[in-house]
């Protein structure tokens, strides 16, 4: 009996032993695959790509045909230069690491943030970015936060809607459609339909205040890219309007004759997510007795913040808007304009921006007004998709 006790208790060591050393012998072999593994992912960016992306992305990055990756979502065509250099690394990277869903695509796109090194998915990005051969087509990382009012160097395809309204005195609110669109590499074609509502500084006869609306001044202009270097981090453009008398002089909706307003625009993107813009320019009056020839500077600078490694993003800024007209008497008018701007979708193709424009000299007679946008770069989808 005790010796039987004994050999089952034996036998159930020796079972246990061997389980316990199939184990570790499975899991350090296992280790030792895994090694084996990473000891063989290719070092340069087009080995990575090829291990890594290609099975999907295809050999030459416009993607592979729906019966070979056996789903039906578009790949993007990175040889695409109208599309792959306006998106900057800041979403790209995203995308690598947390999968399609951190910008809202499908979750078709893996997540490489467990696999690939932050330099390594830096290495693929860099590679990728080679599919589109022409350095004409400007970097999305130069497309820096919309200001308030200062005008952007990056051509857009976007579309706006600005308000800008009194906060006391007499009651003006002038809102604007704005609609962008880029052509060829570096140029943007835009219309400008404002429109607005004046409290009159003369109320009705009977004493009530009668608000007036009406169509303000159509501007169309057209920009051009003529420097843009993300070794430099810098963008110059020049850009040309023409305003249109259509707005109701009498309402103060209007100019009453045609402006010319020939600009140029700067961005420059700054250490530690800072950046600084500014547009200077003038304005030609076809009739100056109706409105002064002036010229014109503005200054925006700010800084990005993201919310946690890739959510959505927080920019403030400053404004500082001058202003003077020529041939009058009068000064220039200074105004300071603090706001900040968040992304709304997570994709970050719609954006809001509030701000306060606070002028600095005549206060007496000149208002602090409040602004804001709401934006939509409807290149990178419908204004209800990518939330
Ligand atoms: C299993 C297939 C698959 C693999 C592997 C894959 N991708 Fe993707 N990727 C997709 C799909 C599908 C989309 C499009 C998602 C959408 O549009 O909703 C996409 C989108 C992207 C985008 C977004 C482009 C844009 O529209 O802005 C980037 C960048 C990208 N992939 C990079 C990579 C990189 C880099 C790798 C390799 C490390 C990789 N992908 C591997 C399927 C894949």
């Amino acid at each position: 009996m005790q010796h039987g006790r004994g050999r089952r208790a034996l036998v159930f060591i020796l079972t246990l032993s061997c389980f316990v050393a199939l184990c570790l012998f499975s899991i350090s072999t296992g280790r030792a695959a895994n090694r084996q593994i990473s000891g063989n992912l290719p070092e340069d960016g087009p080995g990575l790509y090829r291990f890594a992306c290609m099975a999907c992305h295809g050999a030459d990055g416009v993607g592979a045909s729906p019966d070979r990756v056996g789903f039906d979502i578009p790949l993007p065509d990175f040889t695409d230069c109208s599309f792959a250099p306006r998106e900057g690394n800041t979403d790209w990277i995203a995308v690598v690491a947390e999968g399609g869903p951190a910008r809202a695509f499908s979750e078709l796109m893996p997540a490489f943030g467990d696999a690939l090194t932050d330099s390594e998915i830096e290495k693929i990005l860099n590679y990728i970015r080679t599919f589109c051969a022409d350095g004409a087509w400007p970097r999305g990382e130069l497309n820096l936060p919309r200001a308030l009012f200062t005008s952007k160097a990056y051509p857009e395809d976007e579309a706006a809607f600005t308000s800008v309204f009194n906060t006391e005195g007499d009651g003006r609110v002038l809102n604007k459609i704005i609609f962008e669109k880029r052509f060829g590499a570096r140029n943007q074609f835009e219309i400008v339909v404002p429109f607005g509502w004046n409290e009159p500084a003369v109320s009705g006869v009977d004493g009530d205040t009668r608000w007036e609306s009406g169509l303000g001044d159509v501007a169309v202009s057209v920009k051009r890219v003529l420097f843009a270097g993300l070794n430099s981090g810098s963008i110059v453009s020049l850009g040309g309007e023409i305003i249109l008398p259509t707005g109701n002089e009498d309402k103060g909706l209007g100019k009453g004759t045609p402006v010319f307003e020939p600009y140029i625009a700067f961005g420059r993107i700054l250490p530690a997510d800072f950046f600084f813009q500014f547009q200077g320019g003038g304005g030609l009056s076809f009739d100056s007795d109706k409105t002064a020839h002036k010229l014109f500077w503005r200054l925006a600078g700010g800084r990005v913040f993201y919310q946690g490694h890739f959510g959505r993003s927080w920019s403030p800024m400053i404004e500082l808007l001058g202003a003077k007209e020529l041939g009058s008497d009068g000064g220039t008018n200074w105004d300071i304009v603090p706001q900040f701007q968040v992304t709304l979708s997570r994709r970050r193709h719609v954006r809001l921006n509030l701000g306060a424009r606070i002028p600095l000299n005549d206060a007496d007679v000149r208002e602090t007004q409040f602004a804001l946008y709401l934006l939509w770069d409807w290149f990178d989808g419908g204004f209800f998709e990518g939330w």
